[in-house]
């Protein structure tokens, strides 16, 4: 596996063609995932490790890429933590027992992570039989996970989080800790399980001042990277927001840093240490386009990044569900044919 374009890159130590993956590649796009969702639901699948295992591996058999993502969701440890989840069509994300009190944090069954979770050990188990590439296991940021614990659900504005955050910024530092120490334990599953890289995903930090960024996001992230260090895993860090918190991120020394679409790669790369790899970052609607445009797209990030040793191609945020498959047939077979550095 240490040989693989995908490691050798987080490694920044790749001489050949950038590998490819894509944020949500398991998922809607694809008539073989919703052929099976059609028999079950979103945390059906996920609960079930020979499902979520099969549902890992169907882009890898479709598209080729580079890495395969572990097929679950950030929100199964609030559901570990015993606050109800339930998915809504149309809706997203639903928990059934927001937080409101300190009194509420306190409740958290902190306990249950390692028994709550095994289904996700079982299914990197699995998984990692079958495939020939590297696996990644992910979490969310502490932060990003504290705020649909206290929405509820999906919001556009975090409008209650913040509130809570400036208004008692000690309870929500609580809250925070216990999130980032439950994660720590629930990334150690994934890695004994055997998971080869680590990413998180900080979805929300984009709705945060810069000082905030560094009190209540940055701090976690790096306790768990810090704790993680002892494993020897490669951690990539992503933010909707990486694009302006990409030095602050840095500083933590992860494997990699994944950028949203907003930035231009070549000329961030220039202020991110060469030792660490950078991943990105097209922007996914520019698969509604036509080939010829897709592939126009990825070719000037890919001379931008040319002779990068620490580069792995991936869009700036999740694949859109409604991206047709020949838009991604389209990406892969122009990275693949990108010549050698
Ligand atoms: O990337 C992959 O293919 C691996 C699996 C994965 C999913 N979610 C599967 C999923 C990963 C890595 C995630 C991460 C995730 N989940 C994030 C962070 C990344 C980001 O997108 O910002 C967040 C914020 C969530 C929470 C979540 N899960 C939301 C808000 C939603 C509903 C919105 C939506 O896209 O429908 C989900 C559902 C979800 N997670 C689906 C999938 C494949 C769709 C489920 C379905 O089939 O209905």
């Amino acid at each position: 596996m240490n040989d693989t374009l995908f490691l050798k890159a987080l490694r920044c130590e790749n001489r050949s063609r950038p590998p490819i993956w894509i944020m949500r590649q398991a998922g809607r796009y694809m008539p073989k995932y919703r052929a099976i969702r059609e028999k079950f639901s979103f945390l059906e699948m996920c609960h079930q490790p020979e499902i979520a295992a099969k549902v890992t591996l169907l882009p890898i058999e479709e598209f080729g890429f580079d890495a395969a993502i572990l097929f679950s969701d950030i929100l199964v440890i609030p559901e570990a933590l015993k606050v109800g989840l339930r998915f809504e069509e149309g809706k997203g994300p639903i928990i059934e027992r927001p937080l409101k009190s300190d009194s509420d944090i306190d409740a958290l069954l902190t306990l249950q992570i390692e028994s709550g979770l095994n289904y996700v050990a079982e299914a990197i188990r699995i998984a990692r039989r079958d495939l020939k590439v590297p696996l990644i296991g992910f979490c969310g940021a502490p932060f990003t996970v504290a705020s649909y614990m206290i929405e509820g659900g999906s919001s556009r504005d975090l409008k209650k989080t913040k509130q809570w955050m400036l208004r008692n910024p000690s309870s929500f530092h609580r809250l925070l800790e216990k999130i980032a120490e439950c994660t720590i334990t629930y990334l150690e599953m994934q890695v004994k399980a055997g998971v080869n890289a680590l990413q998180i995903f900080d979805s929300w930090a984009i709705t945060l001042a810069h000082s905030q960024f560094l009190e209540f996001s940055l701090r976690y992230l790096k306790k768990i990277i810090d704790a993680m260090r002892q494993f020897n895993v490669p951690i990539i860090l992503f933010c909707r927001g990486s694009s302006v918190f990409a030095e602050q991120l840095a500083s933590l020394s992860p494997c990699g840093i994944g950028l949203d679409w907003q930035v231009d790669i070549t000329r961030l790369r220039s202020k991110i240490p060469k030792t660490v790899a950078l991943q990105g970052n097209l922007d996914p609607d520019i698969l509604y386009a036509d080939s010829q445009v897709i592939r126009r797209e990825a070719k000037a990030i890919l001379n931008g990044m040319r002779q990068d040793p620490g580069f792995i191609f991936n869009l700036g945020h999740g694949i859109h569900p409604d991206t047709p498959m020949d838009s991604v047939k389209a990406l892969v077979d122009c990275i693949k044919a990108s010549s050698a550095l």
